[in-house]
């Protein structure tokens, strides 16, 4: 949520910030801003995306020279989009300038004190605040721009991660963070800070990931200095980034999105790498074995997560009580917080989350670590908050996931809690040693499946152009896939925007049959067998209805093909491997419904892919 770049060194900063901006817009896009340090503060912001700046600053005629620049593209929270809420804020005496990724919570009662001592405020920011904090005590007290920074931060109630710069003490960048990200990079006389790797990984592999209330300084010419917020010099092991600059190019695909639906045969092999062996007959999460015994005698598993991600441990749910038989929960991550749940020594939280940042997920598992619970992270962004804040983990290996709608990284999350149900069933003799064999070798064949899945892209399409203007969908599934119903709507609503729900298959009779007439497509998900009978009930409802149905079905079928509208034939598997076969064109049809009717796929409207803030 909001993305932060920044740069000093040898060569031009604004091409290199603008090039990180349009690598981060994933994380915000309602405006964007740059300031260059050359003799002089300039500052250009603009409402909208990263190429409204650009043509903005092209338009001034302006020098856009300097080898010290801080950029940010922003994702409104205090204060609507617009130019002058717009990133970079500038101090009252236009000494600094500051980008900011978060939230400061007691802005009110600094800005009220500030007022009272004669600044005044050109937006409705909290992150205005910030800045004329620091120029406060900077002032007040004569202190360089670190300590003032840090003084300021001891003030600050909330989430920041932030880079300043002072024209006066022009070698210079300070950053610092709490709750949100900062990775600084490093490369022969010159310095990165960025909220993630990706404007970085063109320049250096060599980065330093900021902790929490840690301040770092980096100097022209000279070295950077890490302090926490104490006062006190830390020192933080350089990391080697694993991040290729392809990964996060659209090679050669229309949108993100569409690229990282089919990188699925790929991701899902990669997720289940050097954790499934078919011949020897396991499957292991090296992250587990440190604490197998505490994991394997859980009284109770909660599952912590937000948006899709909370659709994959629904399925974790799904199959740990049925193959593990331990007690399991599933938790919005955002209510769990808040609702004061009860959370024993001997549970086992796991928080699953792509970008590994989420605010909500994030503060739940600090909750949870103080009752003393084993934390279990399934994470994509290697290096992420929640990875670092877990006592143990599995990482994806889903690649960087651009898109905002999240597909890839679903699938690969979903395919670590298989693994992660197998191997719990196997150590606690939950499971027969047939069926476990049985899922081993279905859980292998399943990249090829959805390889094939992806060969059904032209009559997906087609069924899309068929529904494109509908106004309501309506999606339904038993059992496993029942949380696809609800990731399959979740899907078409966020980047199609039209109104989508999903339910299960049963519950339809109790409230949205109301809703059914010959205008409202109605996606059935039948692909998992032991709800068969059951499911083609519901499909005789909805047709009595007139409602249009478009089923996904398993190959071969006859019963369900004869009613339907449109049927997605897929190939067969286990009920508890579906989910990873049936989300496929469920994707693929929200994707081509939502570029028929002219969205911004890989950035819908209003969202964000890493929400930062609560
Ligand atoms: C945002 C994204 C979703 C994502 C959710 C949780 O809403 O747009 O795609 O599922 O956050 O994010 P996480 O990174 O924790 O999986």
């Amino acid at each position: 949520m909001c993305g932060i770049v920044a740069y000093l060194g040898n060569k031009e900063a604004y091409p290199i910030i603008i090039e990180g901006l349009r690598r981060l817009e994933y994380r915000g896009y309602d405006s964007a801003g740059v300031s260059l340090l050359n003799g002089e503060i300039l500052t250009f912001k603009k409402k909208g995306k990263v190429q409204e700046l650009v043509d903005y600053a092209d338009a001034s005629e302006k020098s856009l020279d300097g080898t010290l620049g801080i950029g940010h593209t922003r994702w409104a929270t205090h204060g609507k989009p617009n130019d002058e809420n717009a990133h970079p804020h500038v101090s009252g005496n236009g000494r600094l300038s500051l980008v900011h990724n978060g939230i400061i919570e007691n802005y009110d009662t600094i800005k009220k004190a500030l007022v009272e001592l004669g600044h005044s405020f050109q937006s409705d920011t909290d992150t205005e605040v910030l800045v004329h904090l620091i120029e406060e005590l900077q002032n007040r007290d004569n202190l360089d721009l670190e300590e003032a920074v840090r003084q300021a931060l001891t003030k600050v109630v909330g989430a920041y991660a932030i880079v300043v710069f002072d024209k006066d003490d022009p070698d210079k960048l300070v950053g610092a963070r709490k709750s949100s990200p900062l990775v600084l990079g490093i490369n022969d006389g010159e310095y990165f800070l960025a909220s993630d790797a990706s404007p970085i990984i063109k320049y250096t592999n060599k980065v330093v990931y900021l902790d929490d209330e840690e301040i770092v300084t980096v100097k022209r010419d000279g070295n950077y200095v890490i302090k926490n917020i104490e006062n006190e010099i830390l020192n933080h092991d350089i990391k080697e980034l694993d991040l290729k600059l392809e990964e996060i190019e659209k090679a050669g695909y229309d949108h993100y999105m569409l690229k990282e639906i089919y990188q699925q045969p790929v991701t899902i092999s990669d997720s289940m790498k050097g954790r499934l062996n078919v011949e020897e007959g396991w499957a292991v999460l090296g992250g587990m074995q440190q604490h197998l015994k505490r994991m394997v005698n859980s009284k109770k598993i909660t599952l912590l997560a937000c948006g899709t991600s909370w659709h994959a441990a629904l399925i974790g749910e799904y199959l740990i009580e049925e193959l593990a038989r331990i007690p399991t929960e599933v938790e919005y991550a955002s209510e769990f917080r808040y609702r004061n749940p009860i959370i024993n020594e001997d549970d086992l939280i796991v928080a699953i989350s792509q970008s590994g940042e989420t605010a909500d997920t994030l503060a739940a598992l600090k909750m949870a670590k103080e009752k003393g619970s084993l934390l279990y992270g399934i994470v994509n962004v290697v290096g992420s908050s929640i990875a670092r804040i877990t006592d143990s983990g599995s990482y994806t290996h889903a690649g960087p996931e651009i898109g905002v709608a999240s597909t890839k990284a679903f699938t690969s999350q979903v395919t670590v809690l298989t693994l992660m149900a197998l191997y719990l069933g196997h150590e606690r003799g939950t499971i027969s040693a047939s069926y476990y064999n049985q899922l081993l070798n279905e859980l292998a064949d399943i990249p090829t499946k959805v390889a094939r899945i992806l060969e059904l892209n032209e009559k997906i399409k087609f069924i899309a152009g068929e529904i494109r203007n509908a106004h309501n969908a309506l999606y339904l599934g038993r059992g496993y896939n029942f949380p696809i119903a609800l990731e399959g709507a979740l899907k078409l609503k966020e980047i199609s925007y039209i109104h989508a729900e999903g339910y299960p298959a049963a519950e339809m009779k109790h409230g949205p049959i109301a809703l059914i007439d010959m205008y409202m497509p109605v996606i059935v998900i039948a692909n998992n067998l032991s709800s068969y009978e059951k499911i083609v009930s519901n499909i005789q409802e909805v047709k009595a209805r007139k409602g249009i149905v478009i089923a996904i079905v398993s190959e071969g079928d006859t019963a369900i093909t004869e009613i339907a509208d449109f049927t997605i034939e897929i190939p067969e598997t286990s009920d508890p491997l579906t989910p990873l076969l049936s989300v496929i064109p469920l994707q693929l049809l929200a994707y081509h419904i939502a570029v028929m009717r002219g969205c911004n796929v890989d950035q819908p409207r209003n969202l964000a892919k890493s929400v930062t803030v609560e």
